[in-house]
């Protein structure tokens, strides 16, 4: 719901308000973010009577403005925070003053030109135009609530209606200036194989940062900031979580001065970014989705897996059951061929998998180094004599679905694309441009480069049917200078590359509409929800490790849901942590996610082997429970020591998926080390129903599922309100290492 009244706009989710207001110089300030208010507010929030030194009286710009709670802060006015828009010309004057304009409210939700976006039916949007006479550059700020879930989304419209053109230096999409008394910052780190490791930092007057530089969200940070009130838990105190629908280099900060004001912001990064604007042009900035939660974090998390379930994903096998894959890479790496192919669609075919992805490799001589063929993408000779007919043929007698890698962005210099087109790649001249992983990327910016790349990936597609594609990235940018965007625009070669894989991935699912992406950057330094909006599904990270993943499931779970997340069985030992850990166990962990294997299924002993089709049989028989339940974090087994303040480290780790109607749950539980005599831990169950009595079953492994007789606990009729209230009392679990699965129907 959006009302304006008297210079107020008030809008309402179910259990939230966000309220802002045109002040008396035409200056639109924010008033409030969070649990839902009714009425109008009455009191002069935006403070216009202080006088803050060294000013004399009230409204004197230079101080008054640099307190004043903006909606949207520009530079060269008298507010010294950070700013969200710059704006330059060619006689490098900057500044631009919003003063208010107007406002429109429709039914529904814009598309976003060029750009991913949540839509929807069931919102409404409001649009308020700040204007700067004075440079000719009118601002749309974009908002739309949404009336199923608790989620208002944000995104701004530049138009440059000078006769001039004129430069954004930065444009960031999103500003909230609050008083955050005793919050903390939830930021997300990590490195490859540790990805969305969440971390807090209470709030003090000084900088907190989130970003990436690198054209990529990136493994070091993830696009979202969140804020937590001091007395947070999962499941009481405020939370506050703002996600970025942009697959680039962003930023996200929050600046605290020292009257406790606190400024967050979030955008596209401005390092790298400089856009020409062209007289008559205008500019859309990616879209921020944000969510407040007056019942702690785990409730953010909720409203955050709701809202892109339903208005972010909009692949067809959103709800639908996805492949149970096997994808070779970590079997085989790049020594592989068409033999050792249909040798692993044999072994899938009996244990009864759905697909066999095949990995990196098919396109390059070498066995052992990621060298040569990136953009040439056609099967090599030396591994794939016949091509793919081999393999296709085989895979359709069995009726197993074929997927296959990519790395679209990148080029090799052992390729005949490079050869025939160098300056397809981005360098600076006379410079040797930087590799990693013997390649460069493409110019992105160059539509014949688009063109090139989308007819090599779909020529894949249309001659040998497959049905999934993995599309990786395994590079930052850098050296971007671009042979074919003129000198005054190559600040805008980051930007440009983020559209050009929107646009190719956009082009393959019109082409393609039953085609599934799995998105990846060298595991999942690009899961967010610009990515999404193409594939319902993101590689989670390389590290498969059960263990390793419990944190990086945690923070990739704070915010997106667990039915997004990549998760395969690993081989045993892991070749990243040289961990041992049990097929059952690998198996029952990564049945929270996608659900595959990623080792040499055609090598497996007859033990494990055996037990591959009860593992494949209960993941697809919890899959409406993952795709559609909701997401409940009981303990955090936290090694690292990032955690709610106040919180305490458990030494285990539980999750819990529920049924909306409550009638069925499942429960992840891992202590990662056995104690010596310890007692079974006690979990309090949510989300199920008191008055209902459930079956319980813990399972260490799939096939106790089907023969419950052998379960660690099978107990009938616990009532919801003694699960919920006193608990549920597991047995005590032997071993280092080992994972049950908790089963509550
Ligand atoms: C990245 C991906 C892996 C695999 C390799 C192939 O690291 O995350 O899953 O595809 O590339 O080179």
């Amino acid at each position: 719901m959006i009302r304006y009244e008297n210079g107020s706009f008030l809008l309402s989710t179910p259990n939230t308000s966000y309220v802002m207001q045109v002040n008396r110089d035409g200056y639109l300030g924010h008033l409030y973010y969070g649990k839902r208010l009714d009425r109008p507010l009455v009191q002069d929030f935006l403070r216009s009577e202080e006088i803050p030194s060294p000013s004399v009286k009230p409204g004197e710009k230079v101080s008054f403005l640099d307190n004043f709670p903006f909606e949207y802060p520009a530079s060269g006015v008298g507010d010294f925070r950070e700013n969200c828009l710059e704006i330059s010309d060619s006689e490098q004057v900057f500044g631009f003053e919003p003063l208010y304009k107007g406002y429109i409210i429709k039914k529904g939700k814009p598309a976003l030109k060029d750009l991913p976006a949540s839509f929807g039916h069931d919102c409404e949007t409001l649009i308020i135009t700040l204007e700067d006479n004075v440079r000719g550059v009118e601002l749309d700020l974009g908002y739309c609530v949404f009336n199923d879930c608790d989620m208002i989304t944000r995104w701004n419209v530049v138009k440059n209606l000078s006769e001039k053109d004129i430069y954004l230096e930065k444009a960031l999409t999103l500003c909230m200036d609050m008083e955050l008394e005793g919050f903390s910052v939830i930021r997300e780190t990590g490195v490859w194989a540790r990805e969305h490791q969440a971390f807090f930092t209470q709030i003090q007057p000084g900088v907190v940062a989130t970003e990436s530089s690198r054209g990529e969200s990136g493994h070091e940070a993830a696009p979202f900031i969140g804020l937590v009130s001091s007395n947070a838990t999962n499941e009481t105190g405020e939370a506050y979580g703002f996600s970025f629908v942009w697959s680039g280099s962003f930023l996200g900060k929050v600046w605290t001065n020292s009257f406790g004001l606190s400024r967050l912001v979030m955008g596209v990064n401005p390092n790298n970014f400089r856009w020409k604007l062209k007289a008559g042009d205008e500019f859309t900035m990616p879209e921020v989705i944000m969510t407040y939660s007056s019942e702690g974090l785990g409730k953010m998390s909720r409203n955050f897996h709701d809202f892109i379930r339903e208005h972010i994903i909009r692949s067809v096998w959103k709800d639908r059951q996805r492949p149970v894959l096997v994808n070779n890479w970590e079997a085989t790496y790049l020594d592989f061929d068409d033999k050792k192919l249909i040798e692993i669609l044999r072994t899938a075919s009996k244990a009864g998998l759905d697909m066999l992805v095949i990995d990196d490799g098919w396109f390059r001589e070498s066995k052992v180094e990621p060298e040569g063929g990136l953009g040439d993408w056609v099967p090599v000779k030396s591994k794939f004599p016949d091509g793919f007919t081999p393999v296709v043929e085989e895979a359709k007698k069995l009726n197993i679905k074929l997927g296959l890698w990519f790395e679209p962005e990148m080029i090799s210099i052992d390729s005949d694309l490079y050869r025939a087109h160098p300056e397809y790649a981005l360098s600076f001249p006379g410079r040797v441009p930087a590799l990693c992983r013997n390649q460069l990327m493409l110019d992105f910016s160059n539509p014949d480069v688009l063109d090139t790349i989308y007819e090599k990936i779909a020529t894949q597609i249309r001659e040998s049917h497959f049905s999934y594609i993995k599309w990786d990235m395994n590079r930052p940018i850098c050296d971007a200078y671009s042979r074919y965007l003129p000198a005054d625009q190559q600040g805008e070669i980051f930007f440009r590359h983020v559209l050009g894989v929107y646009k190719i991935q956009e082009k393959l699912l019109m082409e393609f509409p039953e085609l599934l992406i799995e998105n990846c950057s060298s595991g999942g330094a690009r899961f967010d929800c610009g990515m999404l909006y193409y594939s319902p599904q993101i590689w989670t990270s390389d590290d498969m490790d059960p263990v390793e993943r419990l944190s990086i499931c945690e923070g990739t779970e704070l915010i997106y849901p667990v039915s997004t997340m990549g998760a395969h069985v690993c081989k045993n030992q892991n070749d990243i942590s040289g961990r041992l850990v049990s097929f059952d166990t690998r198996g029952l962990m990564a049945i929270a996610g996608t659900f595959g294997y990623e080792l040499d299924i055609s090598k497996l002993s007859e033990e494990d082997l055996k037990k591959m089709p009860a593992q494949i049989r209960l993941r697809r028989e919890l899959d409406k429970l993952i795709n559609r339940g909701e997401y409940y974090r009981l303990s955090s087994f936290d090694r690292r020591g990032y955690r709610i303040p106040g919180s305490i480290a458990k030494s285990y780790d539980c999750m819990e998926i529920v049924s909306r109607d409550g009638s069925e749950a499942a429960v992840w539980y891992m202590k990662p080390l056995y104690e010596p005599d310890s007692r079974g831990s006690r979990i309090k169950l949510k989300g199920l129903v008191c008055s209902a009595d459930y079956d319980v079953t813990v399972i260490t492994d799939a096939d106790s599922y089907f023969n419950p007789d052998t379960a660690l606990l099978n107990k009938r009729a616990i009532s919801g309100e003694e699960l919920m209230n006193a608990g549920l009392c597991l047995p005590v679990i032997h071993g280092d290492y080992t994972g049950v699965l908790i089963l509550i129907r």
